[in-house]
């Protein structure tokens, strides 16, 4: 481990995971359907027709996830409610079951000593709400509300960390308006409105944590740090545009209590009488946090382009004239994504520039990195580039630390293979593997790499 930097004591080690990736049963103890079961059992959504129907069987099979938890030492284990399982129809009766294995899950990890920290929503609407028009709609923030004040009294006394949404962005823009993440949705105006009723029911949703006394409350958003591909004027201005819809739309109502600045410029004629937006949303919206989830997997280099469409009326709100451009140079993933460690220091430093002392401190909550792993004949994985890739973003963490910005933990992404969305199981991020067939897991190479990190940071 000599390697590494060393981190201060404290910090918190993790491992992440997400409902409707690994749970399956997805129609046991009275779940009910999500957008995701919809969306992935429509044909040709998702790579190979995968569905989460099984996923990982975490559902049943959670006590030995929870021992290979305990294994690997960490000191905390992210992991989603499925807000389908506890209230099935989005409103209404809730279901006993549905609480009871989250409650049970609590238990075994309380018990092992590792620290659960629970996001509420990791992107599995109950179909009932979008059916009544989803995050488009004001209503679908306050169920959200009151599934989270169930929760919260449930589970409050015994879940310190809270995380309202996981990457909003991906909820609304993905969602609503790219149409790659279910509900599958290709809008203006629509995707702009579930971004403003995400952060509502984020607002709502800190509400109803702190009424039950819970320990610490954040949001975990994927900031995106944004390079031009040169320095012409236009590339310049395509980054600010992409600034804006990836990370001003949640930073700046959330931290500053505003509204990005430069939304009229990035998103023009989607945004024009935006009558969603109620006087006082933005004070909900900014109640103060306890900590910021950051997830972080890659930069992302843009450059100037057209509108593709040359109709206003027919243009989405992704298409605000910019295009990612493949960096050369580096390595990728399978996910063929970049591999740039430092653009994590400088995403960590650039907030703490741009924030202050209203960025509170902040959890990485997520990074990993997909690889075609290959068994080797005894059924180990030898995964030396996740490996590198864990321990040069590690590093690249502990530079933002000693640059000012405080950081108090990190979670890997993922404790399991599981359901890469629309990429379905052909992705694989987990530190250990999952037979799909089987169900077995095996750890690989950078299980025993990370638990080896985590027994030397304690001694
Ligand atoms: C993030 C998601 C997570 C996982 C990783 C690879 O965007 O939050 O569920 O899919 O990417």
């Amino acid at each position: 481990m000599s390697e590494l930097p060393a981190f201060p004591p404290g910090f918190v080690f993790g491992a992440a995971t997400a409902a409707y990736q690994i749970e399956g049963a997805a129609r046991e103890d009275g779940r009910g359907p999500s957008i995701w079961d919809t969306y992935s059992h429509e044909p040709g959504r998702v790579t190979g027709g995968d569905t989460g129907d099984v996923a990982c069987d975490h559902y049943h099979r959670y006590p030995e996830d929870v021992a290979l938890l305990r294994g690997l030492g960490v000191d905390s284990y992210r992991f989603s409610l499925a807000w389908p399982r506890i209230v099935p129809d989005g409103s209404g009766p809730v279901n006993p079951k549905g609480l009871d294995f989250y409650s049970r899950l609590v238990d075994e990890l309380l018990a092992a000593g590792i620290e659960p920290a629970a996001t509420l929503y990791h992107w599995d609407l109950p179909q009932a709400l979008e059916d009544r028009g989803g995050w488009r709609v004001r209503e679908t923030a306050e169920r959200f509300a009151e599934y989270a004040a169930v929760v919260a009294g449930h589970l409050g006394d015994r879940v310190p960390r809270w995380i309202t949404l996981n990457e909003p962005w991906c909820s609304a823009f993905l969602g609503y308006s790219v149409g790659r993440h279910a509900p599958g949705a290709r809008e203006g105006r629509g995707a702009l409105a579930a971004a403003h009723h995400l952060l509502l029911g984020h607002g709502h949703a800190v509400g109803a944590l702190r009424a039950a006394g819970v320990r610490e409350v954040g949001i975990t958003l994927n900031l995106d740090r944004n390079l031009p591909a040169t320095g012409s004027p236009a590339d310049l201005a395509a980054v600010t545009r992409a600034d804006t819809q990836h990370n001003l739309v949640w930073t700046e109502p959330i931290l500053a209590g505003r509204y990005p600045l430069t939304e009229a410029e990035t998103w023009g004629e989607s945004l024009t009488g935006a009558d969603f937006r109620r006087e006082g949303d933005l004070e909900l919206i900014s109640r103060p946090l306890d900590f910021l989830g950051v997830n972080y997997y890659r930069p992302i280099v843009v450059a100037d382009a057209p509108h593709r469409e040359a109709d206003p009326a027919r243009r989405v709100a992704t298409d605000n004239r910019y295009q990612e451009v493949r960096l050369s140079g580096v390595r990728h993933t399978a996910m063929d994504w970049p591999v740039v460690p430092r653009g994590l220091t400088d995403l960590l430093v650039g907030l703490k520039e741009r924030y202050g002392d209203a960025l509170p401190p902040v959890h990485v909550t997520e990074n990993g990195s997909a690889e075609d792993d290959v068994p080797a004949a005894d059924g180990t994985v030898h995964d030396a580039d996740r490996v590198s890739y864990l321990r040069d973003h590690l590093t690249a963490l502990r530079a933002a630390m000693d640059a000012g910005v405080d950081v108090r933990g990190y979670y890997v992404w993922s404790l399991l293979d599981n359901f890469e969305w629309a990429h379905g199981y052909s992705k694989r991020f987990g530190i250990v593997r999952v037979d799909y067939d089987t169900l077995e897991r095996t750890p690989k190479d950078s299980y025993h790499w990370y638990r080896a990190l985590i027994a030397a940071h304690r001694a």
